[in-house]
């Protein structure tokens, strides 16, 4: 295995994924034993091919969510505790990034939810209870919200909006089940 280099993540970044690379990811969603999560919050594969169509604005505005996260949970004192018990902020930022990147790159699949579980996992090894880690959504969506307010005509803002908040309750569910 090769790692890409930060040029060529770049470069995929920008690229918008094609429908056809959605629907092999999304399938494996459907035969997996997901399959009645991924309908109980609606998730559809117009949802996944939307957030994977704004890839190119997420990747510009990536690092404005990040920093207005760990500002917020940096000022919770025993969250700041956890956090430099275990990690420093850059490389905690570095992880979001690719967190949230992942979440519109379209390839959601068997993978992804692997990747999803293994993100709960290492926060229940690190202590921080479900309470803070759903509430810690609320700021990533709230600053999602702003950024495509800001960026898109209203409509377009709310679908993808709600497109992505049916990803959060996907992923907020493995991670704590
Ligand atoms: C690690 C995402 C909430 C503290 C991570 C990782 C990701 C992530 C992707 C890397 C996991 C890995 O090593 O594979 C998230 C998301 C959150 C969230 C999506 C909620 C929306 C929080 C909160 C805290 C926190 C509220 C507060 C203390 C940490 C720490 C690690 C970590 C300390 C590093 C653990 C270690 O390497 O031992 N997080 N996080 N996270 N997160 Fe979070």
């Amino acid at each position: 295995f090769r790692k890409k280099n930060q040029k060529e993540n770049e470069d995929t970044n920008l690229r918008p994924s094609t429908s056809s690379h959605v629907t092999t990811y999304y399938r494996q969603l459907l035969s997996s034993d997901r399959k009645q999560q991924v309908s109980f919050v609606r998730l559809t594969e117009e949802d996944v091919q939307r957030l994977a169509s704004i890839r190119p604005l997420f990747a510009k505005h990536v690092e404005r969510i990040v920093n207005v996260f760990y500002n917020q949970i940096g000022q919770i004192p025993n969250l700041r505790r956890i956090i430099d018990n275990h990690s420093t902020l850059d490389r905690l930022k570095q992880t979001l990034r690719a967190y949230l990147m992942d979440m519109v790159s379209g390839e959601i699949g068997e993978q992804y939810i692997i990747r999803r579980k293994v993100i709960g996992n290492v926060h229940n090894r690190i202590g921080l209870f479900p309470e803070w880690y759903l509430g810690a959504y609320t700021i990533i969506q709230n600053e999602v919200l702003h950024i495509l307010m800001e960026e898109l005509p209203p409509t377009e803002a709310t679908n993808i909006y709600r497109s992505f908040a049916k990803l959060c309750s996907f992923d907020m569910q493995i991670a704590i089940e």
